[in-house]
């Protein structure tokens, strides 16, 4: 499924509410744009940064519009595309990848029936390579809005995880 086919999300009235308040909550200080954006984010159907969003945030904290996509464009956990309910992050990183993670990939990949950066037909599951989210002591592990599920060594393992999110 194109992830274009998600519907674009308009700024209501409602959610500029409460973005006031989370920039309200970080002081209106553009030096905290990443935990601001973060916050936000949590706050849209399909956890994402819409543009429409982007250039009342950009306004409202009098920082260029450049400076909001550089840092949506930096962090793995930030996106500019609507994303999945449960947006799956795979850790690609060193070790994680010493302890097989490569299972994880093809297990959710064969699970799912999508590729990396697809998302499932019932707009459910992406699945994300990602680097290092400090977790090395779980490895191999995913992050799944925000929580992380490590120790995913076996088959069973993962689709024990995915059962828990159906
Ligand atoms: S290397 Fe995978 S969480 Fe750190």
């Amino acid at each position: 499924m194109s992830l274009s086919l998600i519907k674009n999300y308009v700024l209501t009235k409602e959610l500029a509410t409460k973005i006031d308040l989370i920039l309200a909550a970080h002081e209106n200080d553009g030096s905290q744009l990443v935990g601001i954006l973060l916050d936000i984010q949590e706050l849209i159907p399909n956890h994402y940064i819409p543009e429409e969003v982007a250039y009342y945030l950009a306004e409202k904290l009098d920082v260029k519009i450049t400076n909001i996509y550089d840092c949506i464009t930096f962090y793995s956990s930030l996106s500019t595309t609507p994303r999945a309910k449960y947006p799956i992050q795979i850790c690609n990183s060193i070790v994680c990848k010493v302890n097989q993670n490569d299972t994880i990939f093809t297990t959710l990949k064969d699970l799912l029936g999508i590729n990396l950066n697809e998302i499932t037909y019932d707009g459910r599951f992406t699945l994300e390579s990602v680097a290092c989210f400090g977790a090395c002591d779980m490895a191999p592990a995913v992050r799944i809005n925000g929580k992380v599920y490590g120790y995913l060594t076996s088959r069973a393992k993962i689709e024990n995880l995915l059962s828990e999110l159906i």
